[in-house]
């Protein structure tokens, strides 16, 4: 930047100025910062704690520096490591875009045999965990098992503990990877009560999660290879997201040292809820309830009037259309010719197409987000909608693996403490009240 780089600050309070430097990101119009602590020598007195600055939700807040994934909200442009989404997913496998997430480059073939060979032997997981997993009730909520058991798997490797060792954080980085598609599958079969099926190391990362998905009694699964490369796309398209809810659950858990098995856990439970990772579900039952198209109007104004929301719109960052919805939908078809079609896509194109011409919608730039299409490809697929968010959380692993290494390695992290402005009482003396009748 050629001008002075600093911003210069007047505490009309107290009639003095400060010039705080501003420094950047790698994109000068879109990461200019200052650092929040240097607010702090701004202050009304000699006692005064200093000045704070006050961003419920991270509005405004940037929580790390970062060189895992890159979101331009308002241009609708997402990055992993530099690499379009696009690009990704029409080139890549997710193991080889779950490489790049963690490591930062593109694998060589050989690295990618390798790193495939890891993960492929870390997906059977202890049978105590089917034994702990049977303890659940017939109709638990898949997501709700799978939290409880990725925090369980922290006491079946208490050396994931040490996490400055890099070789033994390495170790769980593959168990991660590969025993979360073998949970989120048991998950499903203990919910219809149906027996456990073992990963078939001879599949692919996506086919081995159908075949323990939906395998029956067939000697080996075979996946249709269109629903098979859908479902890896999915996953690529879900890997990371930078700095979202449940990454930074993953981060903050994380930054107490705690093993990634409970940070994971953690970041899990947020992607549950259905402003995060729960809105797929949410689409899915939002469709159904709207029925038909020729209902949609009349959703389109109750959501107008406030009595719920357009699942799977909106987002935080993007204020245009989010660029992995473009790719689902264009998939959705392909599925479509293999399962046959949702009907319900028939209700989300209408949605989609009323509300993008709404008042109300282009005047708050609300445009579908990843969940508005996906679940509807899930469900032609065959898994039922409660299993939506479990497999939002399989792709996202190595968005929370990433992110959480980098937390680690990076000297300017420590726990993570945010202030409050506190707003209660001053000092007072207990008096306990006395019993009205
Ligand atoms: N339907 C109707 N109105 C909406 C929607 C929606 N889906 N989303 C936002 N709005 C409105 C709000 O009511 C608000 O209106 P107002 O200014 O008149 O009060 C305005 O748009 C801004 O909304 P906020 O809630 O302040 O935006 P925020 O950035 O906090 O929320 C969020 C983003 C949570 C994603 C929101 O858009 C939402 O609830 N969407 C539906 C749930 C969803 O699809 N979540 C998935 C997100 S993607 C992901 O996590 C993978």
């Amino acid at each position: 930047m050629s001008t002075k780089d600093t911003l210069t600050i007047t505490d009309n309070r107290t009639g003095k100025t400060y010039e705080l430097p501003i420094a950047y990101g790698s994109y000068p119009t879109y990461g200019a910062f200052i650092k929040s602590a240097d607010l702090r020598q701004i202050r009304s007195s000699e006692d005064d704690f200093g000045l704070l600055s006050y961003d419920p939700a991270f509005m405004n807040t940037a929580s790390t520096k970062s060189k895992v994934t890159f979101i331009d909200g308002d241009k609708g442009i997402l990055r992993y490591r530099g690499y379009p989404i696009d690009q990704l997913a029409e080139k890549c496998s997710y193991l080889e875009v779950a490489y790049l997430l963690v490591y930062g480059e593109i694998p060589t073939a050989q690295e990618l045999a390798e790193w495939s060979h890891q993960i492929t032997h870390h997906t059977f997981v202890h049978e105590n965990i089917t034994k702990l997993m049977e303890g659940f009730r017939y109709d638990s909520h898949p997501m709700g098992m799978f939290v409880s058991t990725l925090a369980a798997l922290s006491t079946f490797y208490p050396e994931a503990k040490n996490i400055q060792d890099e070789e033994n954080r390495t170790k769980q980085v593959y168990r991660l990877l590969g025993k979360v598609p073998t949970i989120a599958a048991f998950c499903y079969r203990h919910s219809v009560g149906l027996p456990y099926v073992y990963p078939d190391n001879e599949l692919s990362y996506a086919g081995n999660f159908l075949s323990m998905m939906f395998r029956v009694s067939e000697r080996q699964y075979k996946p249709n290879p269109v629903l098979e490369r859908a479902l890896d796309v999915l996953f690529v398209l879900h890997a990371d997201h930078e700095q979202n809810c449940s990454a930074n659950a993953m981060r903050s858990v994380g930054s107490s040292h705690v093993d990634p098995y409970s940070a994971m856990a953690a970041a899990a439970a947020a992607l549950y809820g259905p402003l995060h990772g729960g809105a797929n579900e949410a689409v899915l039952r939002m469709l159904k309830e709207v029925g038909s198209k020729d209902k949609v109007p009349g959703f389109i104004k109750e959501v107008k009037e406030g009595k719920g929301r357009l699942m799977g719109f909106g987002h935080r960052v993007y204020k245009n259309y989010d660029p992995r919805a473009k790719i689902i939908k264009k998939m959705a078809d392909e599925v479509f010719e293999i399962t046959g079609k949702n009907p319900l896509i028939d209700v989300a194109l209408e949605l989609e197409r009323i509300a993008l011409q709404d008042e109300y919608f282009v005047k708050r730039k609300l445009y579908p987000n990843v969940d508005f299409y996906s679940g509807l490809i899930y469900q032609a697929m065959g898994f039922p909608v409660d299993t939506f968010p479990v497999l939002f959380a399989i792709g996202r692993t190595a968005g929370w693996i990433a992110q959480w290494q980098e937390m680690l390695s990076d000297p300017e992290q420590k726990i993570a403490r945010p202030r409050q402005i506190y707003c209660g009482h001053d000092l007072r003396d207990l008096v306990r009240p006395k019993y009205k009748k």
